[in-house]
């Protein structure tokens, strides 16, 4: 008999008849998830669950108990609770690798475009505010030959840091918990303590996972360590900062501006005080969202999955305790 699993994500259809091949799947939208007795009734059975920002705690994992995997369709796993995983001996695993250029070109154009302003410039001429010549309350920040400061030179990081050395002849700062001596040589990186790296840079790209030692990692004594002409990035998760802190900053003109594509709050809130700045360049939480990517995240976790519940280690196990030989 075909194992049981639960998709809380909308696969393709390429990958979803693989899945289909091998195992029983029913699938569930993340806004229907909530006192759904058909959710309830298809974990009780689950053997496999796998899904997008899923929350998976004790709460959860109470209601599938035969639950020998989830597979998280993203390389940040924030959202899973893996002592409550590995408690169970449930095996947890992610997407790592296949998203990495996508993330970097998706922050690269966040950065240019909060750098040069895009959004208020394109707002400006679709408006038919583009009347005559424009003056210097228009122009943006060069991005070329300044200096970034990368915290979290992970394999994102990296490829952020590719672009800027390579592409931008930018002079790369990073911070991470530790030093990343092939990227120093190829990307002539140099390892600063973080408040150095704050204090130095030209644009501050924050990429490190949002973890219990990363939460809340930049709040305003950090914010206030920055240039008042630094603009800052977010790629890695709303709560690694104390997003109060950071608009207090922007409003106290601290630093000039800020990209985010990730919130404390996702989706974020009609009052969130950032939508109305001009100076803050947002994005729906989409560093990987192009069509190849998201099917490679997809398939991979489609394989972690399947290879787990084949009695296989997957490539990308995270919770290594569970995995006996
Ligand atoms: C990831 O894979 O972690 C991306 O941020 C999408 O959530």
């Amino acid at each position: 008999m075909k194992k049981k699993v639960v998709s809380v994500y909308r696969f393709e259809d390429d990958v979803l008849n693989r899945l289909e091949e091998e195992v029983d799947v029913t699938l569930f939208n993340k806004e229907d998830i909530n006192e759904n007795p058909e959710f309830t009734a298809a974990l009780q059975e689950a053997h496999g669950i796998i899904g997008y920002g899923l929350e998976i705690n004790d709460s959860l994992l109470d209601k599938a108990p035969n639950a020998e995997i989830f597979s998280n369709v993203s390389v940040g796993y924030n959202n899973l609770n893996i002592d409550a995983l590995t408690k169970r001996n449930i095996m947890a695993t992610n997407t790592p690798g296949v998203l990495d250029e996508t993330v970097a070109d998706t922050m690269f154009g966040l950065l240019i475009a909060t750098a040069r302003r895009m959004p208020e410039l394109d707002h400006y001429v679709k408006s038919h505010q583009w009347t005559g010549d424009l003056t210097s309350d228009f122009y943006g920040t060069d991005v070329h030959h300044k200096t970034i400061g990368i915290i979290g030179l992970g394999r994102i990081g990296e490829a952020i840091a590719n672009r800027a050395h390579h592409g931008f002849h930018m002079n790369v700062l990073y911070h991470n918990r530790s030093r990343n001596e092939e990227a120093e040589k190829k990307f002539n990186a140099t390892y600063k303590e973080l408040d150095d790296l704050l204090k130095e840079s030209d644009f501050v790209v924050l990429m490190t996972p949002l973890t219990a030692s990363t939460e809340g990692v930049l709040g305003a004594r950090e914010f206030s360590l920055m240039k008042e002409s630094a603009i800052f990035i977010n790629g890695s998760r709303g709560k690694t900062i104390v997003e109060k802190d950071l608009i207090q900053a922007l409003q106290q003109k601290e630093i000039k501006a800020a990209g985010l594509d990730v919130f404390e709050q996702e989706p974020v809130q009609k009052d969130n005080p950032l939508l109305d700045m001009p100076n803050v360049v947002t994005l729906p939480h989409i560093g990987s969202a192009t069509y190849a990517t998201e099917h490679a995240m997809s398939e991979l976790a489609c394989e972690n999955l399947l290879a787990g519940l084949r009695g296989e280690k997957p490539s990308c196990l995270i919770n290594e305790a569970v995995w006996k030989d």
